[in-house]
C-alpha cells in the first residue's frame, strides 16, 4: 500500500480557475495523524531482511492472520473459480467483463446474506433482496449519509471513532458529525445520558439530527457493544424518530467466542500483544473484537493534553518506527490512548515491535510524563489486501500508454495525472463535485447521454444547462449555441462552472470536428470556466483520421490554460469491459488530480482488476492489434446497419464513431412532437420488440431521432433486427 497525503504532481503552473467548496474544504479529514502515519510507513516500510529499521505498520486494521486459509481454499477449488470456469460455453471472462447490473449478482448477494448470518451464529437471517453492494464500507457509509440526511443536518457518532468517518460522512454530503462523548470511566461505552447530551448539543446549534452511526464492534476500541447498550441506543433512536446506522464491519472478528479458526487466531494474537505490552508496562482496554487493541499510554504523557499525545505519537512513528494511531485522530476526548493493529503482520514482526517499544520506554524513562514480505507474497494476497487509492503504478502507466495509442501516439499522457475510478460514471460525478457547488451549472450540448442527468446532478445538486444543437449542421456545437446557453444560465442567476462535452458523441456516433474543439476551448478560456471532455468512445472511431482529442489541441497550444481541462475515459466502451468498472480522470490541474484521487476512495477499482488489465494493456502488440481490428469491425458493422436501414427507407446521421447510429424517423412521425416520438418508440419496443432509445431521452430538441446500438449482438441478430424493421415499415407506411 502507498498513501500520500498531499501528492505533488508535476505542475503546469498555478491554477487561477476556481474549484468547488467541496474541493477546497478540509472535511475530507485526511490531514490527520492517522493518515500521516500511513505515509511514514509507506516511505520507510519495515522488512525483516531488507529494512529492519523501517516503520512497522500498526496503524492499519488489516487481517492477515488467516490468509493461508483463503489461499488454501483457492488452490483446492481452482476449477470452480471464475478465471477458468466456463458456464454453457461462455467464458467467465466475458461474463465478468460485460455484467454491470447495479443489483449485483444474485448468487453473490445470496452468499453474502448467508455469510452475514453465519458470522452472527445463524441467530438472524438476512434477505438477499435487501443487500445493496458497494465498493467497500467507505462507499456504503457515504451512500447512506446521502440518503438519510441533507447538507447541514447531523449524524451523532460516539467517540472515539474511525477517522475515515470525517471523510465518508461529511466531505461530499455536507452533513455534520456531532460527537457522542464517551470516556474510560465506563470503558467508553455509550450511555443514554451521552446520547441525550449530543442530541441537545445539535439542537442548540440548530442542526437537525437525522440519525446515529455506531460501530459495533468498535474501531478503535476493539470491543463489541453490550446488549443493554444496544437496546438503549435502539430505544433512543425510536424515541427521537431518527435513523440508526450500525457499521458491523468487524462482526466476524469477535474473538470472545472461538467457533471459527479466524477467531481462534485473532484471540491468540490479541493475547500475545496484550501480554507483550503488559510486560513492558503498558495496559490496554479489555477487548474482545477487531484487529487492534486500544492502548493506554496516558501514564507516559508529559501532561494530559492532545499536544503531549502527539509528541509521544511523533516519537513512536519517527524514533521507535511504529505506526500507531493516536486517539485524537479518532476524536477521543481523553489524551494518551492509541490504536494498535496486530493482525496485519507476522508474529515475528509483532515481537520486533515489543522489543522496540521496550527499548524506547527504557531509554526514555526519565522523560516519562508486520510485516509484508515483499518477496514470495502470492498475487491473491497482494490483490486482496489494502487498497491504495492512487491505484497500481503499473496499471496507471498502462492506461496512460493505451490512451496515447488510441490517439495514434500524437499526445502523451502522464501516469501521475491518471486518477482511477469505478467507470466513467464515477469519474463524471467526481469531477462535478470538484468543479461546481450545488446550484451552479454545467453546460452540456444536446443530445446527450441520459446517464448525465444522474451523474452530474443527483448527489451533487449541480444543474445541467443544455447547449441546444440541431440537425441543420449535424448537431455540431456552435459558438452561438454556447453563448446562448451561457446567457440563459446568467439570466437565471446560475453560475456556470464548466462545459461538459462528449467527444465522440453518444448518442450521435460522430467525433467533433477539429474546428469545433478549438472553438470550445476558446469559449471556456474566454469565460474562465472548466472543460470536461468525456472521450469514452475515443478508441471506437472507425475512420481514424477524424477524431481530435482536446489533448492534441492543448499540446499544440503548449498547454496554455490547460489547468481548466479534464478528460474522462473508461474501458467500458473501447475494450467492452463495463463489468470491470474501470474509468479514469486525466486532469491538467494539480489540485483536481490530488482532490480527485482522494475522492476516488468512494469508487475504487479492485486491485485484481488493475493487475489483470495492467498486464493486458502493457502488451502493445495486443493493444495495437485490438485497436486496429476493433475499428475495422465497427466500420463493417456500421456499414451493415446503415445500408440495411437505407433499404427500409430510413436515413441516419453520417457517423464515424461509437457503438450506435443516430436514426432519423422524423418523416414517419404523425406530428412533430415528443408525444408522437414516444408513440413510435412504444410500437418499436412492444410490437417490433426492438429496444432503441428515443431522442427525447437524450434531451434532443427535434422529435423523431432514435439511437440504435449495433455492437452488442451478432451479425445474425442484426439481420433479424433489419428484417423486423422492414416488416414494420411496410405495415406502418401502408397504415399511413
Ligand atoms: C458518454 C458516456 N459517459 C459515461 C458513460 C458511463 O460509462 P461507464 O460504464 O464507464 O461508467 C457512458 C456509458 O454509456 C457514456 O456513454
Amino acid at each position: 500500500m502507498a498513501i500520500e497525503i498531499d501528492q505533488q504532481v508535476s505542475t503546469t503552473g498555478s491554477s487561477c480557475i476556481e474549484l468547488s467548496n467541496v474541493a477546497n474544504s478540509d472535511t475530507h479529514g485526511e490531514d490527520s495523524p492517522y493518515f500521516a502515519g500511513w505515509k511514514a510507513y509507506d516511505e520507510n516500510p519495515y522488512d525483516e531482511i531488507a529494512n529492519p529499521s523501517g516503520v512497522i505498520q500498526m496503524g492499519l486494521a488489516e487481517n492477515q492472520v488467516s490468509f493461508d486459509l483463503l489461499e488454501e481454499y483457492l488452490e483446492k477449488n481452482a476449477e470452480k473459480l471464475p478465471t477458468t470456469r466456463k458456464s454453457s460455453g461462455i467464458s467467465s471472462f466475458r461474463e465478468n467483463a460485460l455484467f454491470q447490473d447495479y443489483h449485483g449478482l444474485q448468487s453473490f448477494r445470496k452468499a453474502m446474506a448467508s455469510f452475514m448470518g453465519k458470522i452472527r451464529g445463524d441467530k438472524v437471517k438476512f434477505d438477499p433482496e435487501r443487500i445493496v453492494l458497494t465498493a467497500g464500507a467507505t462507499a456504503a457509509n457515504e451512500l447512506l449519509t446521502f440518503i438519510l440526511a441533507n447538507p447541514g443536518d447531523a449524524l451523532l457518532v460516539p467517540t472515539p471513532y474511525y477517522p475515515g468517518f470525517d471523510r465518508d460522512l461529511r466531505w461530499r454530503t455536507g452533513v455534520k458529525i456531532v460527537p457522542v462523548h464517551c470516556n474510560s470511566s465506563n470503558n467508553f461505552q455509550v450511555t443514554p445520558q451521552a446520547l441525550e447530551d449530543a442530541y441537545k448539543e445539535a439542537e442548540s446549534m440548530h442542526m437537525k439530527v437525522r440519525g446515529i452511526l455506531i460501530t459495533n464492534p468498535s474501531n478503535p476500541l476493539g470491543i463489541a457493544m453490550e446488549r443493554k447498550v444496544l437496546e438503549e441506543i435502539f430505544d433512543f433512536v425510536t424515541r427521537k424518530n431518527i435513523h440508526l446506522v450500525s457499521d458491523e464491519i468487524y462482526s466476524g472478528s469477535v474473538f470472545s467466542s472461538t467457533e471459527f479458526i479466524n477467531r481462534e487466531r485473532l484471540k491468540k494474537r490479541y493475547e500475545l500483544i496484550i501480554n507483550g505490552l503488559r510486560k513492558v508496562g503498558i495496559e490496554c482496554l479489555e477487548g474482545n473484537a477487531g484487529l487492534f487493541c486500544w492502548m493506554n499510554l496516558s501514564p507516559f504523557l508529559k501532561d494530559s493534553t492532545k499536544q503531549s499525545e502527539l509528541v509521544l505519537w511523533n516519537s513512536m512513528v519517527n524514533e521507535v518506527k511504529l505506526n500507531v494511531s493516536p486517539g485524537s485522530s479518532c476524536h477521543c476526548d481523553e489524551p494518551g490512548w492509541f490504536r494498535v493493529c496486530f493482525a496485519n503482520m507476522s508474529e515475528e514482526t509483532l515481537q520486533v515491535s515489543f522489543d522496540l517499544l521496550e527499548e524506547y520506554l527504557e531509554n526514555n524513562a526519565d522523560k516519562q510524563p508486520t510485516t509484508r514480505k515483499s518477496s514470495g507474497i502470492s498475487s491473491f494476497r497482494e490483490n486482496a489486501l489494502f487498497q491504495d487509492y492512487h491505484g497500481l503504478q503499473s496499471f496507471r502507466k498502462a492506461m496512460a500508454s493505451f490512451m496515447g495509442k488510441i490517439r495514434s501516439d500524437k499526445v502523451k499522457f502522464d501516469p501521475e495525472r491518471v486518477v482511477l475510478t469505478a467507470g466513467a460514471t464515477a469519474a463524471n460525478e467526481l469531477l462535478t463535485f470538484i468543479l461546481a457547488n450545488p446550484g451552479d451549472a454545467l453546460l452540456v450540448p444536446t443530445p446527450y447521454y441520459p446517464g448525465f442527468d444522474r451523474d452530474l446532478r443527483w448527489r451533487t445538486g449541480v444543474k445541467i444547462v443544455p447547449v441546444h444543437c440541431n440537425s441543420l449542421n449535424n448537431f455540431q456545437v456552435t459558438p452561438q449555441a454556447l453563448e446562448d446557453a451561457y446567457k440563459e444560465a446568467e439570466s437565471k442567476n446560475i453560475k456556470v462552472r464548466g462545459l461538459l462535452i462528449t467527444n465522440p458523441s453518444n448518442p450521435l456516433g460522430i467525433a467533433m470536428e477539429r474546428k469545433v474543439v478549438e472553438e470550445i476551448l476558446d469559449f471556456v478560456t474566454r469565460k474562465n470556466i472548466h472543460l470536461v471532455s468525456d472521450e469514452i468512445y475515443s478508441g471506437s472511431v472507425f475512420s481514424s483520421t477524424e477524431f481530435v482529442s482536446v489533448a492534441e489541441i492543448l499540446e499544440e497550444r503548449n498547454y496554455k490554460d490547460a489547468e481548466r481541462v479534464h478528460i474522462v475515459y473508461s474501458l467500458s466502451k473501447d475494450l467492452g469491459l463495463p463489468g470491470f468498472r474501470v474509468g479514469t480522470i486525466y486532469s491538467y490541474n494539480d489540485k483536481v488530480v490530488t482532490t480527485a484521487r482522494r475522492m476516488s476512495s468512494f469508487s475504487l477499482v479492485s486491485s485484481q482488476t488493475q493487475n489483470l488489465l495492467a498486464a493486458m494493456l502493457s502488451d502493445t502488440k495486443f493493444t495495437e492489434n485490438y485497436i486496429k481490428i476493433n475499428r475495422e469491425r465497427l466500420k463493417k458493422r456500421y456499414q451493415l446497419i446503415i445500408d440495411g436501414l437505407r433499404k427500409a427507407g430510413i436515413e441516419c446521421l453520417e457517423g464515424n464513431a461509437g457503438l450506435f447510429c443516430w436514426m432519423n424517423l422524423s418523416p414517419f412521425l404523425k406530428s412533430s412532437t415528443k408525444e408522437s416520438e414516444l408513440i413510435l418508440w412504444n410500437s418499436m419496443v412492444n410490437e417490433v420488440k426492438l429496444n432503441i432509445s428515443p431522442g427525447s431521452s437524450c434531451h434532443c430538441d427535434e422529435p423523431g431521432w432514435f439511437r440504435v446500438s449495433f455492437a452488442n449482438m451478432s451479425e445474425e441478430t442484426l439481420q433479424v433486427v433489419l428484417k423486423r424493421i422492414y416488416k414494420f415499415m411496410e405495415t406502418y407506411q401502408k397504415e399511413a
